[in-house]
């Protein structure tokens, strides 16, 4: 039956390619048959293939060129085995037995033998009947199939190790791993944290007693005292049954209570620390053991999960708290046939197991992978969560909100205990969108959006579902700033009253603003991915060593990033943001791969460098140029070797010219080239007739001679006015793709480390991800007292609203005196006159007229 029901699900995998992808009734239809058939059929289906098998060897035996054939391969394989063995130590013949017997044991009891012990209905028999064969081999067969157990354990350590350094922790923690199974985990904690000084006590709970005596084994080998195992059923465990201290009436066993309730028993011995790995989809009734863990896990309490799972994006598609949905979808034939194979273990997908866990308690973090496993790809997840009223999530509400929508509310930040108990605010203040969304939740019994769950509040709550998010896919325009940030503060002068409004891009300009401690900086991208970028960096600054910081922005480079991601940088980090560097981290800092900065959108830049270099033969021209020594010999080599090649018209008309290229790789949309092209036929007088700028050549031509000159007057001044290796970072990361210690951008000196590394340096940072529009909409008048806009402007259509929208609500967002500063492709932008019109004062202070004028680096 088991053989008949896998061959039915292997055939339908089969057929799947030859029918339509659109049909999914009939594609159902057609790959359930064969499984059906089998499962019914199978009895009479077996014999005669092996009757067939059987008389084809007959065939083969009675016929003389069969038997010689048959002899041959005989003899050969008894001759390799001779030689085999001859050379082979006995050791090694010893291992190589083991590990054949170890294979054998486990495909025998996971795939082929039939299951018993469940006919009376007790759970403990059904896992006796699975495990107990195969008990002494289950942690060697368990690495690859149970993949990502490391990684919960290595985040959940992360958060606890987070909550004892910033004095969470009131005494040594109590850790549950429920379904513990062989005690693999406990141990492989140890690679994480001392578990014998860390934890006041550890408790294995589960079911099985052979997996038990194995654990209890381990423990006594290691000599952990602190570590209990228990063999027990673990919707019926309690702490207070092994922790002294608590009387047996107040230590009532509480299945269902509500996370929400506030008066639960005082003093009943809660967990710090909870973890399940890939049991919770083998306890049959899932709702009391989750509903238990919910009882069990303390209001500061983190609890891990890894387990398989199945899940179509119809069931969580309009939720807001499940924190982070890449890869969450599988395909229909990958639900079906994990499912189904899955269910022969008595192992359930069922996707309810995971959306009641995340509905019970709060996620802080959440993930979903592939593992690998004999060429197939199981799905499984990795959940971070928390009790749905934590300590500070609720007590917080106020006081983030306040500081999103800079109310009146945050001047008194300080008395934000007492403000918050209060939850007053006027009737006329604004509220931020995280604070709505979290209302409705709560009305609605809810879990809270997990950013509401994090460590740190300096992320925004955003709906990473919408449409305006996912156009961006998983890709940031911008590996890097353009922007020069000594302009910036030249111009801004900033202090620490200042409250900054900027775009985030890449993040560098925001932490070059941080370095001057204002009191608040919002930093805004209508792109998650530039956020998820902004993040990875304040959280590196936040755990990480100069050294380790260097290389992930300096090369762009780290021989182990995703060590660095699960055990430093993951508590300061938003479950989108962990997500998403999770799937991409490990490509973009691979120290054999070409780095962060050939990431993104801008990587086709650094891309046509490379290439225009390596094709008209001025690589090693544009190398000598990052490493000269003084601006004479820069001026040298780009006057003589570099100017001609990178300046030719025909690459300006061919490729910089182009629509795509500008959009994709120097993230140059339409409205802006317009802005360049229209520049370039008032300064050169050549108005040309509508007719003629309608034509596509026609609009090619014009459009590359107008990008020519606009290079040509950008680049000209650069070259000779700017020293590449050692004060303009900028054009030495497009020449080489990473930063050198003599040249960089003034957040990755050690100076800068050292202030932003400081436990508070963030305190101020919110993160949104929205329009500016939306974020200007809801922030309280004037509050902020600089706007920094970059060319975000010229993106507009000169003949629409949004320009005119946006001004009048940065006017209403700014105090009296308060500063815009924005950036344009073109001399006159279209829009300053607007600005003036609607209350500012307009002053340009800086321009790349006349020709051989630098604006900035
Ligand atoms: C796949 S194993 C995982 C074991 C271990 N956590 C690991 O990662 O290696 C699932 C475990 O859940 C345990 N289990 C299943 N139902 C249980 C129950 N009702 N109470 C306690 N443990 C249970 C099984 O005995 C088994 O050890």
């Amino acid at each position: 039956m088991r053989w008949a029901a896998q061959w039915g699900v292997f055939m339908s995998l089969e057929l799947i390619p030859h029918l339509h992808p659109g049909n999914n009734t009939v594609v159902a239809f057609f790959s359930l048959y064969p499984l059906l058939f089998c499962c019914t059929l199978h009895p009479f289906a077996l014999p005669p293939l092996l009757a067939m098998a059987l008389e084809a060897i007959q065939q083969t035996l009675l016929n003389p060129f069969g038997q010689i054939s048959l002899a041959t391969v005989l003899l050969v394989i008894i001759v390799l085995t001779y030689f085999t063995l001859s050379f082979t130590e006995l050791e090694t013949a010893r291992k190589l037995f083991k590990a054949s017997n170890t294979v054998y044991t486990f495909a025998w009891n996971c795939f082929l033998k039939p299951h018993t012990g469940d006919g009376s209905g007790n759970q403990q028999d059904a896992l006796e009947s699975f495990y107990k064969s195969q008990a002494s081999i289950y942690d060697a067969t368990r690495s690859k199939l149970l993949d990502g157990r490391e990684n919960m354990l290595g985040l959940v350590a992360a958060q606890v190790k987070h909550q004892a350094q910033t004095g969470q922790l009131s005494r040594k923690p109590i850790w549950v791993d429920v379904g513990g199974g062989t005690g693999w985990n406990i141990e492989q904690m140890g690679q994480y944290l001392p578990v014998q000084d860390f934890f006041h006590a550890v408790y294995l709970v589960d079911l099985s007693t052979s997996l038990c005596e194995v654990a209890k084994a381990r423990f006594e080998r290691l000599g952990w005292k602190n570590v209990r195992v228990v063999c027990q059923d673990a919707r019926k465990f309690r702490l207070s049954d092994y922790e002294a201290g608590v009387d047996d009436e107040k230590a009532i066993f509480s299945i269902g209570q509500s996370a929400y309730d506030e008066h639960e028993s005082g003093d009943k011995v809660l967990a710090d620390v909870l973890t399940m790995s890939y049991s919770l989809s083998m306890i049959p009734e899932f709702h009391p053991v989750v509903d238990s863990m919910a009882s069990l896990l303390g209001p500061n309490g983190i609890m891990g999960v890894v387990d398989f799972y199945v899940q179509s994006q119809v069931d969580f598609q309009s939720r807001n708290y499940t924190g982070g949905v890449i890869d969450r979808h599988c395909m229909w034939i990958s639900r079906v046939f994990w499912r189904t194979w899955f269910e022969m273990d008595r192992v359930s997908l069922e996707p309810a197991r995971r959306d009641y866990l995340e509905y019970k308690f709060g996620t802080i973090l959440s993930t979903n992978a592939r593992n690998h496993f004999f060429g197939f790809r199981i799905p499984y997840y990795i959940w971070i969560g928390c009790a749905k009223q934590t300590r500070s999530s609720l007590s917080n509400l106020h006081a983030v909100d306040a500081a999103v929508t800079e109310s009146p509310f945050i001047s008194a930040l300080d008395l934000q205990a007492k403000q918050s108990q209060s939850g007053r605010r006027s009737s006329f203040e604004l509220r931020s969108k995280a604070y709505d969304t979290a209302l409705v939740n709560l009305s609605a019994s809810l879990p809270l959006p997990s950013a509401w769950y994090q460590q740190h509040h300096w992320r925004v709550y955003y709906d990473e579902q919408l449409q305006k998010h996912k156009q961006f896919g998983d890709e940031y325009i911008y590996a890097f700033t353009w922007e020069d940030s000594r302009a910036d503060a030249r111009i801004l002068k900033i202090t620490n009253d200042d409250v900054i409004l900027a775009i985030t891009s890449a993040g560098d300009n925001i932490l070059s603003y941080a370095l001057e401690k204002p009191k608040r900086i919002h930093a805004v991208d209508l792109n998650p991915n530039q956020n998820h970028l902004l993040e990875l960096k304040v959280a590196a600054f936040t755990a990480l060593s100069y050294s380790d910081t260097w290389k992930l922005f300096g090369e762009g480079k780290h021989e182990d990033f995703r060590k660095l991601l699960i055990n430093d940088l993951s508590p300061h980090l938003s479950t989108q943001a962990l997500d998403y560097w999770l799937h991409k981290g490990p490509a973009a800092f691979d120290a054999k791969g070409k780095g962060l900065y050939y990431t993104g959108g801008s990587r086709h830049a650094l891309n046509l460098v490379k290439w225009v270099g390596w094709v008209l033969g001025v690589s090693a021209d544009l190398k000598r140029l990052c490493n000269t020594g003084t601006l004479a010999e820069q001026r040298e080599i780009w006057s003589k070797r570099v100017r001609r090649v990178v300046l030719s018209q025909l690459l300006a008309y061919t490729v910089i010219g182009s629509e795509r290229f500008l959009w994709k790789a120097l993230g140059v949309p339409r409205a802006q080239r317009e802005m360049i092209e229209a520049d370039h036929a008032s300064t050169n007088d050549k108005v040309e007739s509508a007719s003629t700028a309608s034509t596509s050549t026609g609009r090619g031509i014009k459009s590359g001679q107008a990008i020519w000159e606009y290079c040509v007057n950008t680049l000209d001044p650069v070259a000779n006015d700017t020293l590449v290796s050692e004060d303009n970072h900028y054009y030495l990361l497009c020449l080489q793709a990473r930063y050198t210690q003599r040249c960089h951008p003034a957040y990755l000196a050690p100076k800068a480390h050292i202030k932003l590394s400081q436990p508070n340096a963030f305190d101020g940072l919110r993160i949104h991800t929205d329009e500016l529009a939306e974020v200007f909409a809801r922030m309280t008048p004037g509050t902020l007292t600089i706007a920094v806009l970059m060319d975000s402007m010229d993106w507009f259509d000169p003949e629409g609203k949004e320009a005119a929208q946006q001004i009048r609500a940065v006017n209403r967002a700014l105090k009296v005196g308060g500063r815009v500063l924005l950036r344009s492709a073109g001399l006159k932008p279209w829009y300053v006159r607007q600005f003036e019109t609607l209350g500012f004062v307009g002053k340009r202070v800086a321009a790349r007229i006349p020709p051989g004028t630098c604006i900035d680096r």
